[in-house]
């Protein structure tokens, strides 16, 4: 079992929620479509059910991404899986336009039924272990950015969790990631420092990824705890302060952007260097990277 990484591309390609502007976020059937597309990545939510299941949902609500209502932290997985997935895209979401920050619906928006486009035909609610499973038993390699969704809600369970799943699928060796286990690879995003804080203090080496869509203080480029580190701006944050990139890179990070679907975004960002992009339409970013199939 190698556990060298395989060369990079220059620039990875990370799917978010899988292929979801194509299938159903947060489904197998994303993440399949994402991998066979040539996805360098693929970008999955966690929250944690009642009965303290990691499922893979974006929104504290699951109406949504599915036929059911209620929050995902007052039901069990039993009651999660009696709902039908569904393909629901808000209208114009994530579009970023210049120089203004685009509109971006946060969890608790609710979207009315002729928002969305439906698709019901997409399964039940996928768990984290199922996906992982999926990527350490798939023919391809698998690298997967894991983002915690208000961890703070379950005081550090979900970190315990998470790391527990990781361990179970040999993705954590002694609390030492392996770069590649076989199949699969690991790194964990969230926008809270403290869950990022948790899971370097029970896996050290895992790598995380510090999301953020305001100027922080922590940013300035003399900061030497910065160096090794990945941080993830969003597309809006970077059209107001496109040197950021080149900053934080003087500082020795690396810089993985959110969520770049228009190709105008997606030139923009590739022209400042960044090292990862997160995008819903990972198969029009493969063509414009001259990567298509
Ligand atoms: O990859 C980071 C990005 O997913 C953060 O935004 O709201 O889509 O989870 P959100
Ligand atoms: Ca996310």
């Amino acid at each position: 079992m190698s556990t060298q990484p395989p060369d990079r591309p220059e620039v990875e390609v990370v799917a978010h929620r899988g292929a979801s502007a194509t299938a159903p976020e947060h489904t197998l059937a994303a993440y399949r479509q994402a991998v066979a597309l040539g996805a360098d990545a693929v970008e999955c939510d966690v929250r944690m059910t009642r009965d303290g299941v990691l499922v893979c949902v974006h929104d504290r609500r699951i109406h949504r991404t599915s036929t059911g209502r209620g929050v995902v932290s007052a039901l069990d997985l039993a009651e999660l899986e009696q709902y039908q997935v569904v393909h629901r895209r808000p209208r114009g979401a994530r579009r970023a336009a210049a120089p203004v920050a685009a509109p971006v619906l946060g969890e608790d928006d609710d979207l009315e039924a002729d928002d969305v486009e439906a698709d019901e035909d997409a399964g039940r609610v996928l768990t984290l272990d199922r996906l992982l499973d999926y990527a350490t038993s798939s023919p391809g390699r698998v690298r997967l950015a894991i983002e915690t969704k208000h961890p703070t809600r379950h005081s550090g369970q979900v970190e315990v969790a998470l790391l527990a799943s990781l361990q179970r699928f040999g993705l954590l060796t002694g609390g030492r990631p392996l770069e590649w286990s076989g199949r699969a690879a690991v790194r964990v995003m969230s926008f809270s420092p403290t869950a990022l804080r948790r899971v370097r203090l029970l896996a050290p080496d895992l790598p995380t990824v510090q999301l953020f869509g305001q100027v922080r203080p922590w940013m300035s480029a003399r900061r030497p705890h910065l160096a090794g580190r990945v941080v993830g701006p969003s597309l809006a944050l970077l059209r107001q302060h496109p040197a950021l990139v080149a900053r934080l890179h003087r500082a020795g990070a690396q810089v993985h952007v959110w969520v770049v679907n228009e190709p105008e975004d997606m030139r923009f960002v590739l022209s400042l260097g960044v090292d990862a992009v997160i995008t819903d339409e990972p198969a029009r970013l493969l063509h414009l990277l001259g990567r298509g199939g």
